[in-house]
């Protein structure tokens, strides 16, 4: 198996590292802010993210270095940074652990932040089921606080940065950024109508970034070694940097692996994950979370970067993967991720939560042997009904599932209605022999 460089999970591998603040000190850890603060200017500081590449590692990719740009600049209120740990995308499971095991690589990340952008408050979004996080957070803030990383005048510097953890209770739109926002405020979590974005209009009406934990953690080490060094790693100019890979599903080694962007899908799922679990073919996965659009074996040599997953009809997105065997059903799986959909739909866009509500009866039926002719037309009429009709991207997260399987396995939901129609007519069962929980024939 190849073996890349650790960059965001070097400390948590070493035998024994607690996360505690010594020990992230011991490592080299707060290095990067004293290297920073009173020496390079916070628009340095942006510069060098900017130039380092890196691109968000919430969902989007979008570029860390041009979106802190986006704040205004001669602005004299307060401004805010976000970390976003809500992680709440099935199949996402790499910001807990960056939380869990190394939370002093994030708050290094997040001070750094908030002085480019000039934010004297930030936030932590967290999980509400991440009560070990929440935890683990609060007590390494107290150390970071105690020992003058975090607070007021930071180091000496004359700087303020202070940081909170606020939990959250369990939505996954509150992932969403303005949905964040307003939950942060004390709100429903729905999102906001964009523009305004939040960089002119983010927390209480004001200034604000909105990243997420792995992006922010990988501040501390563009600062320490350089852009350039940042930017040769993975597939440059493009996608630098590691990613985290929350590799789940029918694989031996389900877990997180960090490598650099631009490994094929092959070396991920065959060499780093171990393989298949049952040595059954790969039949299909998902390459970024569950909103990400399914892929197939022809795909297993497409570079795991922002721009080959996105040729390839599907995106990074949060960088979750999903393996599935052969003999798994494609309809079941889709219908296991509307389920999710359809329960985690906010209801403020009318496409999404009807929608979601009529996809995932109409998938049922299909799965139940009631399957009608006319089903996969109104399948895909809806999802073309609903995609780049909401306010957030959930209304295209919830479509991917169903296009990407009508497109790759159409036969299997035609073979589902095909026999519903055989059973209507003399009693059979619908014998499509394929995987699905007990219960679903
Ligand atoms: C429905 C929905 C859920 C999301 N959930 C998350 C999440 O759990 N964590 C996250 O970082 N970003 C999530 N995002 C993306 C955020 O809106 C935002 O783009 C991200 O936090 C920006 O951080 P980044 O630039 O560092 O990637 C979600 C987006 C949508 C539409």
């Amino acid at each position: 198996m190849r073996q890349y460089e650790l960059i965001l999970t070097k400390n948590m591998m070493q035998p024994g590292y607690t996360g505690l603040r010594e020990e992230y000190e011991r490592a080299g850890g707060y290095q990067a802010l004293r290297k920073v603060l009173g020496k390079i200017p916070p628009a340095g500081v942006t510069e060098l993210v900017m130039k380092s590449g890196l691109r968000g590692r919430g969902g989007a990719g979008f570029p860390t270095g041009v979106k802190w740009g986006f704040l205004p600049k001669d602005y004299r209120g307060p401004k805010y940074l976000c970390c976003n740990a809500d992680e709440s995308e099935p199949g996402t499971f790499k910001d807990r652990q960056l939380m869990e095991r190394d939370p002093h690589q994030l708050l290094e990340g997040m001070v750094l932040a908030a002085y480019a952008i000039g934010a004297e408050t930030s936030y932590i979004y967290i999980r509400g089921e991440f009560v070990l996080g929440a935890r683990i957070l609060e007590k390494a803030i107290g150390e970071a606080r105690a020992a003058g990383y975090i607070g007021t005048n930071v180091l000496g510097s004359g700087i303020t940065a202070d940081v909170w953890v606020h939990r959250g209770a369990g939505a996954y739109i509150c992932g969403e950024e303005t949905a964040l926002l307003e939950s942060l405020e004390g709100k429903r979590g729905l999102p906001r109508v964009k523009p305004p974005f939040p960089a002119t209009h983010g927390l209480y009406g004001k200034p604000t970034v909105v990243n997420n934990v792995e992006t922010l953690a990988n501040l501390p080490h563009i600062v320490d070694r350089g852009p350039e060094w940042f930017a040769s790693i993975g597939s440059p100019p493009k996608s630098t940097g590691t990613r985290v890979f929350c590799v789940s599903g029918h694989v031996k080694r389900p877990g997180n692996y960090e490598v650099p962007m631009g490994i094929t899908v092959r070396e991920l799922v065959y060499e780093h994950a171990g393989g298949m679990r049952s040595d059954k073919p790969l039949k299909a996965f998902i390459p970024g979370g569950a909103s990400a659009p399914f892929l197939t074996p022809e795909h297993l040599d497409v570079k795991l970067d922002f721009e080959s997953v996105a040729q390839a009809g599907s995106m990074l997105g949060s960088g979750g993967v999903t393996v599935m065997e052969e003999g798994t059903s494609m309809v079941w799986a889709a219908l296991r991720l509307m389920e999710f959909f359809y329960h985690e739909s906010c209801g403020k866009c009318s496409p999404c939560r009807e929608g979601s509500s009529w996809l995932t009866q109409t998938l049922r039926r299909i799965l139940d042997g009631r399957g009608r002719t006319t089903d996969l037309d109104t399948l895909t009429e809806l999802c073309k009904n609903i995609a780049g009709r909401t306010v957030c991207a959930f209304g295209d997260a919830e479509v991917a599932p169903i296009e990407s399987t009508l497109k790759y396995w159409r036969h299997e939901y035609e073979a589902l209605i095909k026999a519903a129609a055989h059973h209507a007519v003399d009693g059979h069962g619908s014998g499509s022999g394929l995987l699905m929980p007990a219960g679903r024939h």
